[in-house]
């Protein structure tokens, strides 16, 4: 199976930098998920890969081969990279029934007729389309026609899938389903795979490794357990987890340099980071809540309760500053309660506020 390697590439549109000296590595049969805001260049970086788009610099390497060379003028055609692409906008062919769409990318390989015939009818039941081989695109509905350019590229089997938001058109509930039958075929073909989406749960769920993009550049790469949980720098920090993550600017506030304060807020992280100012990185799982002769921490007033199916967001003020808190669904917790709030030192993030970027965790074990 096919690595991917990417060394030092930079795409210019004119003044803007869409890609900003990125290097990766991907591993043969992985899913790589990139992840990040509107406009830092995740379809950018796709287009290069499969070709559509030529980088002013650096290097590309599919497999063993190098597709891409700014220096020596290596520019393999994107019909010769051997990868499969489905994209934003999925073009059909208009005048093509559903099966002929999928064959024409057969025809092009040589495939002999009957394997690929019973490859046709494997891929359109694995997308939930079988009744709809003989439809022209313009009679299926925008998440059928979707589903039919993910069959399409499923049919062709290739070593490499680049996909970008293939599900975005799809509702809440096939979309569901449509992520356990990729993963599925993913892990069935082990074709390396770079999938692009603004879907954090869908980036969580089906990936093997994350990049989180930002302006251009890598702003970090993890399995999706320690994206989460250790974020490296605030921008992750805050740009992962639904809903949002707890960033709060504070100073030292005491010698000892184990408490930090703002004027309002003042915690014990219960070890010294040995710097002036942090941000506390806290999850709305890492805050507790507590009411009664037991309670501990300081005391915040209710200002919103929000229930969620399995939980329920509390949103909690003390003087100007606002947390977000995460309690069962049974809470007895109302607007306007006050409650004292504990931060689980073990399990909330400090960050540097010179660098922005995680301070490692030296405190008890
Ligand atoms: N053909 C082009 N001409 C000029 N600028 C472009 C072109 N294509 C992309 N850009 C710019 O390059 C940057 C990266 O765009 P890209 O499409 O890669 O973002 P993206 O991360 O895929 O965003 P989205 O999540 O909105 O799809 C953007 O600032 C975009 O405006
Ligand atoms: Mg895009």
């Amino acid at each position: 199976m096919a690595k991917i390697i990417v060394r030092n590439l930079t795409k210019r549109y004119g003044d803007a930098v869409a890609l900003d000296n990125i290097s990766l590595e991907i591993g043969s049969g992985e899913f790589l998920v990139l992840l990040g805001p509107s406009g830092c260049g995740k379809t950018t970086l796709l287009r290069c890969l499969a070709g559509l788009e030529t980088p002013d610099t650096g290097q590309i390497f599919l497999g063993e081969k190098k597709v891409f060379d700014g220096e020596s003028k290596i520019n393999i055609a994107p019909g010769k990279r051997e990868v499969g692409m489905v994209f934003q906008s999925y073009a059909l062919w208009p005048h093509l029934t559903v099966r002929d769409n999928l064959k024409f990318g057969l025809d092009v390989l040589n495939i002999p007729i009957k394997k690929a015939n019973a490859r046709l009818d494997k891929v359109l039941s694995d997308v939930g389309l079988s009744k709809f081989a003989d439809r022209y695109p313009s009679e299926l509905s925008g998440g059928q026609q979707q589903r039919v350019a993910l069959a399409r590229l499923l049919a062709t089997e290739p070593n490499i899938f680049l996909m970008d938001e293939p599900l975005s058109n799809l509702d809440a509930r096939l979309r569901m389903d449509m992520r356990v039958e990729l993963k599925r075929f993913q892990a069935e073909t082990n074709a390396t795979t770079v999938y692009v989406t603004h879907d954090q749960t869908e980036a969580m769920t089906m990936s093997t490794q994350v990049v989180v993009m930002n302006n251009g550049k890598i702003e970090q790469v993890s399995a999706p357990q320690d994206l989460y949980r250790y974020p490296e720098t605030t921008f992750v920090a805050d740009f992962v987890g639904m809903p949002r993550i707890n960033l709060i600017k504070l100073k030292e506030d005491s010698s000892n340099g184990t408490r930090y304060g703002n004027g309002e807020v003042s915690i014990d992280l219960g070890w010294s980071p040995g710097i002036r100012e942090i941000v506390i990185g806290a999850r709305p799982e890492d805050l507790i809540l507590s009411q009664g002769d037991e309670a501990m921490g300081e005391e915040y007033e209710i200002t919103a309760v929000m229930p969620n199916g399995p939980e329920t967001f509390v949103q909690l003020a003390r003087g100007n500053t606002a947390v977000l808190a995460r309690a069962d669904n049974d809470t007895k917790f109302k607007t306007s309660d006050i409650v004292h709030v504990g931060y689980n030192p073990k399990s909330i993030n400090i960050y540097d506020t010179q660098t922005n970027s995680l301070v490692p965790y030296r405190g008890p074990k």
